[in-house]
Parts: C-alpha cells; sequence; structure tokens
C-alpha cells in the first residue's frame, strides 16, 4: 500500500469508526460485534503507526489519552458559564413564573423542563467542526484546559456531523459516569487499595480533572449537551428546543426527557414524575431545569451576576442524611468474602428508609474510622447500596471501640484469611451464608433465570436442610416443597416448572451462573465464544486465559483456580447427570453465526456500505450472492430497492429490512 492508499484507507477507517463510536455512545445502539469495532481500530492503529504523518487529532486512535501533563492550564471561557437559582420547593417555582411574566409582559410563556444532570459541566469549543478543546467550569470565568481528557469521552464528537459545521462553535453539557460503571470502578479502586469515591458526580469530577488521560481512558465517562453558547457562522438557534436539535444533529448525546410546556405546573408535575422513576434511569439526575424556551425572550429577560433570570432549577430531595450506626456487622457474600456492613438508626432518604450501609472492607473502616456509635452522613445514588461517606466529629463525646475483622467467619465458624484488601471466608458451600447467596446467583435472571426461586425461599430451602448444594435444587420434589411455610401447591408446581426449563442452559450463562470470582456476565460470554464447552474453559491454563482481549491476570487467575478445585468439577458433573444441557455457542462467531446461509442485496444500505456488509456475512460464516435464485435465504432491501425485490416476492424468499438485517448480525439466526 502507498501513501496515497494509505491515507484513503486511514480516512476511510477514521469515518467508519466514528460512526460507530457514535451509535455505540450517543445512540446506545451498537450496530457491529465487538470484534468487528476492534479489528477496525486495529487496522486504523496499524496504519498510523505506519505513516505518522496521516495521524490527526481528531482520529479516534487519539480517545486513547496521551502523555500526562504537569498541571491543568487555565482557559478562560468565551462567556462566563453562569450557574442555576435552585430550589427544592414547587411554590418557588410558580413565583419564578409569576416574576417572568411580570417581566417579559407576556400571559404565557413556553417552559423546556428536562432532567438536571447530576455530573461536572464542561465547556467544548469546535473550530471548522473539529473538537479543539474541553475545559471545566471552574469559577465560571476560567476553567481547566481537560482537552486531552475529554477526548476519551465516546459520547463527545471529536468532529461535528453532517456537512458545513459552523466556523466556530461552543456547547454546554454535562460530563457523568453512568451508576454501573462507578459501582464497578470503585470495586475496582477498593481492590487496589485506593478510596472509593463517595458518588458519580465525584468520580467524574476526579476522572476529568486527571493529569493522565490514559487514567481518564479508563473510566466509564459519557457526556450529554444541553447549551450552544456560542454559534459563528452558523444556523439560527431561535429556542432551546431548535438547539437541542441542532446538538442532536451534529452527533452529541441529548436526553430525550424534554418537554415542552406551556404552564408551571406542567413543570411541577414533570418533577414529580422524574422524582419516582429517578431510580431507573441509568445515572444520577438531581432534578429538574426550568427554562424559558425562546432565546428572545431570554434576552429580554437576562441575567444577574451569576445566573439568569430565565431559567430555574427545581431540586430533588438530596439523597444525603446524617444518623447513627448502631453496629458493625460483617456479612458473608457468595465468594465468602467477608464485608462490614453499618446497621444505622434508620433514616428517610428521599423516600426511602436506609438502615444499613455498606463499609466496603476493613481498610475502608480503618480510613473513615468509623465506630458503633458515630454520627455519620450517608449517601445512595439510584438504588446502589448506600455507603457511608464520612464520618461527623463530635467533639470530646467517648467512642466505640475500632472494629476489627473477625478471624472466624460469623456465619459458620471456618477460618478467615485475608487477601489483598478482603478478607474470605475459607468454609465454601459447607458456610450457610456462602450457599445462600451462591443459589440465589445461581437462579437469578442473568444466570439459569429460575424465576420464583428468590431470596427469602432460598434461605428457606437452606435453613430446613433441603438445599445442601446447589446440585440439590435438581433434586427437589413438589412435596417437599410443599412443605416449606407459606408455599401453596400452586406455588410449589411453579417453581417446579421453572427448575425444570431451566436445564437447557446457553454456555455463557452457565458459567456465569458458576459465581466464579470476578466472572460476571460479560467475561462470562467472552469465556463461551472463546472456548465454546466447559471442558474446554476448565482445561485452559492462565496464560491461555490472560490472553483473551479483556480478561485481565485476575480473572485469569479466579477461573483457573476455580477450575482446580475437585468440588467444583463434581458440582458440574452432576448438574450434568441431572439433565443440565449446556448448550454450545455455534463454532463460527458465536451468537451472531450466519453458517451456510446466503444473502442478496438489492437497494442502498444506510448504516454501512455493501463491502462492509460482505464482510460481515462472510465473517459469521455466511454467503453474499449477486442475483436472487432459489438458492438465496435472505434478501436484505435498504432504501428504493430494484427488481430483485420483485423477484424474491416471487420466489417468496424472506425480505430483511436494513434493520432486520443488522440484528441478525447481532443474534445470529
Ligand atoms: S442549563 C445558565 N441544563 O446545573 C446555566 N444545566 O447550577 C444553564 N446542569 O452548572 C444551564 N443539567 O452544570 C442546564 N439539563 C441541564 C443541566 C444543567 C445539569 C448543571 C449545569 C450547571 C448547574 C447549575
Amino acid at each position: 500500500m502507498n501513501l496515497l492508499e494509505a491515507a484513503r484507507r486511514v480516512k476511510e477507517l477514521q469515518q467508519e469508526i466514528n460512526h460507530h463510536d457514535f451509535l455505540y455512545y450517543v445512540r446506545n445502539s451498537p450496530r457491529i460485534s465487538d470484534a468487528a469495532y476492534d479489528r477496525l481500530r486495529r487496522e486504523l492503529e496499524d496504519l498510523e503507526e505506519k505513516y505518522p504523518s496521516l495521524r490527526s487529532p481528531h482520529s479516534p486512535t487519539q480517545r486513547v489519552g496521551a502523555e500526562p501533563r504537569s498541571s491543568l492550564p487555565p482557559v478562560l471561557h468565551l462567556r462566563p458559564m453562569l450557574s442555576l437559582d435552585s430550589t427544592t420547593s414547587a411554590d418557588e417555582a410558580r413565583e419564578f413564573d409569576t416574576r417572568l411574566k411580570k417581566l417579559l409582559e407576556r400571559e404565557t410563556i413556553y417552559y423546556t423542563i428536562e432532567p438536571k444532570f447530576d455530573g461536572l459541566s464542561v465547556e467544548l469549543v469546535y473550530e471548522s467542526g473539529d473538537l479543539i478543546r474541553g475545559s471545566t467550569r471552574g469559577n465560571g470565568l476560567i476553567g481547566e484546559d481537560i482537552t486531552p481528557n475529554i477526548k476519551t469521552v465516546g459520547a463527545v464528537p471529536l468532529q461535528l456531523r453532517g456537512g458545513s459545521p459552523p466556523a466556530r462553535l461552543c456547547v454546554r453539557g454535562e460530563a457523568l459516569m453512568p451508576l454501573e460503571g462507578f459501582q464497578k470502578l470503585n470495586q475496582r479502586m477498593i481492590e487496589g487499595d485506593e478510596s472509593p469515591f463517595a458518588n458519580p458526580r465525584n468520580a467524574a469530577a476526579g476522572s476529568l480533572r486527571q493529569l493522565d488521560s490514559r487514567i481518564t481512558a479508563s473510566r466509564p465517562l459519557t457526556f450529554f449537551a444541553y447549551e450552544i453558547m456560542v454559534v459563528e457562522e452558523g444556523p439560527p438557534v431561535p429556542s432551546h428546543t431548535r438547539e437541542m436539535e441542532l446538538l442532536g444533529e451534529w452527533g452529541f448525546r441529548v436526553d430525550d426527557h424534554i418537554k415542552l410546556c406551556s404552564h408551571i405546573e406542567e413543570a411541577i408535575d414533570f418533577h414529580a414524575k422524574l422524582a419516582r422513576s429517578r431510580d431507573d434511569l441509568p445515572f444520577e439526575i438531581d432534578g429538574v431545569v426550568i427554562q424559558v424556551d425562546s432565546k428572545g425572550e431570554r434576552e429580554l429577560a437576562g441575567a444577574r451576576s451569576r445566573s439568569p433570570r430565565w431559567a430555574i432549577a427545581l431540586k430533588f430531595e438530596p439523597r444525603r442524611e446524617i444518623t447513627v450506626i448502631e453496629d458493625i456487622i460483617v456479612q458473608v457474600g457468595r465468594t465468602g468474602k467477608l464485608t462490614p456492613v453499618a446497621l444505622l438508626r434508620p433514616v428517610d432518604v428521599s423516600g426511602v428508609t436506609v438502615s444499613r450501609a455498606t463499609l466496603h472492607n476493613a481498610g475502608e473502616v480503618a480510613k473513615k474510622d468509623v465506630r458503633r456509635g458515630d454520627k455519620v452522613r450517608i449517601e445512595r445514588a439510584g438504588d446502589v447500596i448506600p455507603a457511608v461517606v464520612e464520618r461527623i466529629e463530635e467533639g470530646e463525646k467517648s467512642r466505640g471501640e475500632p472494629f476489627v475483622m473477625p478471624d472466624r467467619c460469623p456465619v459458620c465458624g471456618s477460618a478467615v484469611t485475608a487477601e489483598g484488601a478482603y478478607h474470605y471466608c475459607g468454609g465454601g458451600n459447607s458456610c450457610p451464608s456462602q450457599l445462600k447467596r451462591g443459589i440465589e446467583h445461581f437462579a437469578s435472571r442473568g444466570a439459569m433465570d429460575i424465576e420464583g426461586l428468590g431470596k427469602r425461599t432460598v434461605d428457606l430451602l437452606v435453613e430446613r436442610r433441603l438445599v445442601k448444594s446447589l446440585v440439590d435444587l435438581y433434586r427437589l420434589t413438589p412435596e417437599v416443597l410443599s412443605e416449606l411455610d407459606g408455599f401453596a401447591e400452586k406455588s410449589a408446581q411453579n417453581l417446579m416448572e421453572a427448575i425444570f426449563s431451566s436445564r437447557k442452559v446457553s454456555l455463557a450463562r452457565f458459567i456465569y451462573a458458576l459465581g466464579i470470582r470476578n466472572v460476571g456476565e460479560h467475561v462470562a460470554r467472552l469465556l463461551a465464544d472463546h472456548f465454546g464447552s466447559s471442558e474446554k474453559l476448565a482445561q485452559a491454563s492462565p496464560e491461555e486465559l490472560a490472553a483473551i482481549h479483556e480478561v485481565g491476570p485476575e480473572v485469569a487467575r479466579s477461573v483457573f483456580n476455580y477450575f482446580r478445585d475437585s468440588r467444583n468439577l463434581s458440582t458440574i458433573a452432576l448438574l450434568r447427570a441431572l439433565g443440565v444441557e449446556i448448550q454450545s455457542p455455534e463454532k463460527a462467531g458465536g451468537p451472531g453465526s450466519l453458517e451456510g446461509k446466503s444473502f442478496v442485496f438489492t437497494g442502498s444500505l444506510d448504516s454501512l456500505t455493501r463491502d462492509q456488509a460482505k464482510v460481515l456475512i462472510t465473517s459469521r460464516g455466511g454467503k453474499v450472492g449477486s442475483g436472487v435464485s432459489k438458492k438465496t435465504d435472505y434478501l436484505v432491501a435498504g432504501a428504493d430497492p430494484g427488481s430483485k425485490h420483485a423477484q424474491a416476492v416471487k420466489l417468496g424468499i424472506p425480505i430483511l429490512s436494513e434493520e432486520d438485517f443488522l440484528k441478525m448480525l447481532e443474534t445470529g439466526l
């Protein structure tokens, strides 16, 4: 390949990867497999390595982070970044409305209402469509330059989408860490003996304000755009509604809860509704932003020194409360991990009564120096288990004894061993607590999916000694079950059926169900796709395991150790003997296999070229033909299909829309 060809291919790859980043991070609907995506990235990385002159600052490869800097340089914002007046009272929102109507001399004002994200605000500047700078809010006038860091956030476009970008564009939005990523990050931090973040907002801020952007790149951040601060030589922006549309067209992630309303009561209702459903969102919001929709009216209303008159934040009740630790107990999880848990004087935290909070591990208890009787601040993020944020100093008051991790398991009395930052009970499934939590996990939705086998039933089954191992589940009889308190004949029957039908299970679910330390649903799927059978997995060496993309040495060791324990091997053998049937993924291409199927295309595709589609099909074991015949299995019809469409109809060949086809690539036939 000569330089010219390489340049062409680099450009193509950059565009393609940017497009997939957009689908994945902004639209939340990836259209190619991780493996296919990785191939594209690797090809681009190789070419850029070989021809460094082709590497541009806007290449998606630049999202990985750069060399550390010595400090975050200051940035003067193009316009001051104002903050919002805020209240938790609906009446104050009504007063805001009355005040504005008077000021603007209007009977009706149109407001836009949207969630107030609980992250940190960021300013992005684009010139001729290229991202040239990102900065934090700082004091509103001067912020910190976080350009290399913000580039690692997948939802931030490195280049604006669509043709003819404005000469200059300054966008403001919120950087957030979604709850799931936040929990995982904290887990990782604790394992590395670092202090976990108190909440997702701190985690987002800590991740973005790094001198080493490679650290930012490893953190799960996202970005929602909500304001165009400056647009030069670009389209007119007469309203916030239009603003959000434009942001979406340029490739930013915008939230879709936004609503236009003509009455402040609608905003108050919206606030109440969102307050009820905020736990269902994958990220934290702390209220709603109510703002005048028309930019002209905003201009008329003007601003005070720090905040505009045309907007107000109607916040939710805070999720932080102060209470007292009545005791610190130790819980034993399914892997035997001991977790210190603070039993709290019950307290209402934004509508949920909280009576316990996790303290993670012995190190954390020591670092926070919390003891029985201490006053503490607790915080609940989403429906994540509440955490103790900090101890509240109470002067001279005499305090309880410092917490010590027991050296025997509080449930079964087995010896406790320290491993890294954690302590473990060595009792295995002879520890009732490990057994209960292990069965609960085994039966859970992403695992064997046994409906009706929740915590309460599991506890009963183990306490009555009806189930002494995972294997015993498949030996239960309706007679035994109907002996349980509160178990009517019908529910016993239902549970029996659920257990029976759980026996056919995919390899990935089965691996996950085993409850191997450090193996979540995602890793389980990787392992299943890689090895194809539990026998091959059981024989894998740590090196072989660690060589799998996304599997680290620690995970590899856990998996390896799990299969060296003869008790685990006999559990698997017995489950099989009792009828558990593990279904291996298709050999070629795993879940998305198209083995032996023949496809024909007609019309133009929106999201990928024919060549790309061809690669995706053949890499999954399928074929692509040029004309429709009786041997064709599927016709994929894009926009403006040609005569092949009629031919396929005539022959009764199934016709797939582009969307159907993409779904098929994901899930297989
Ligand atoms: S609009 C003049 N919309 O809330 C400011 N702000 O104290 C107009 N925020 O610093 C901002 N979500 O970081 C707006 N949907 C949203 C928001 C939002 C969160 C933050 C923003 C600002 C703070 C106000």
